[in-house]
């Protein structure tokens, strides 16, 4: 069904079973990755919250959690500028993080990110994404192991990812429909 956010018209996409079943398959990877090493995970607020809270109930190497809060989306468009809301408070040095993102469209957030994680001396980073728009991204990111799908430079919604602030509690992913 389709739904109207303000102006927009937006389409079923990724429906909540596939997205499930998806991560899943991710936090199966992670947990084989990080067997023998305890990973901090930090969660890119506020796009990632519910990605991010499926993905850690199924990772099963204690791991601890915190998160970032960095804007850089006005609407529907990235406006390039980007601001930190809330810092890095956990102490990174020699930790194995793993990033946590609702979705890498140009990479400028993340590019500016993990410029923040890398002065903070960790001893590895890694990316998990649900999302990613592989034609958008200008960057590459040796980072980028765990990508939940792979996506066409499309403006997305639901499960976490806003249209103007809303659309986040939607349990499917949508994507934006022709008016
Ligand atoms: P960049 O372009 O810096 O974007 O990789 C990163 C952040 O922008 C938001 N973003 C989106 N949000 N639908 C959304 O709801 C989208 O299609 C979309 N593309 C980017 C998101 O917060 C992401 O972390
Ligand atoms: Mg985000």
């Amino acid at each position: 069904m389709k739904i109207q956010i303000d102006d927009k018209t937006f389409e079923p996409f990724i429906p909540e079973a596939k997205i499930l079943e998806r991560v899943a398959e991710v936090a199966n990877q992670i947990t084989e990755d990080y067997r023998d090493r305890k990973p901090l995970i930090i969660g890119v607020l506020s796009g990632s919250f519910l990605f991010l809270a499926d993905l850690v109930k199924q990772i099963t190497p204690p791991t601890e959690i915190s998160f970032v809060k960095i804007a850089s989306y006005d609407g529907e468009r990235s406006t390039g500028k980007l601001k930190v809301q809330l810092g890095l408070y956990s102490d990174l040095t020699d930790r194995h993080v793993i990033v946590v993102e609702d979705i890498v469209d140009t990479g400028h957030t993340l590019q500016f990110l993990l410029e923040m994680i890398y002065a903070e001396k960790p001893a590895s980073v890694q990316v998990c994404s649900l999302l990613y728009k592989p034609a958008a991204c200008g960057l590459s990111f040796k980072e980028l192991s765990y990508i939940g799908f792979e996506i066409p430079s499309e403006f997305v919604l639901g499960y976490g990812l806003d249209y103007k602030g809303r659309g986040r509690n939607l349990r499917d992913i949508y994507r934006l429909a022709p008016n």
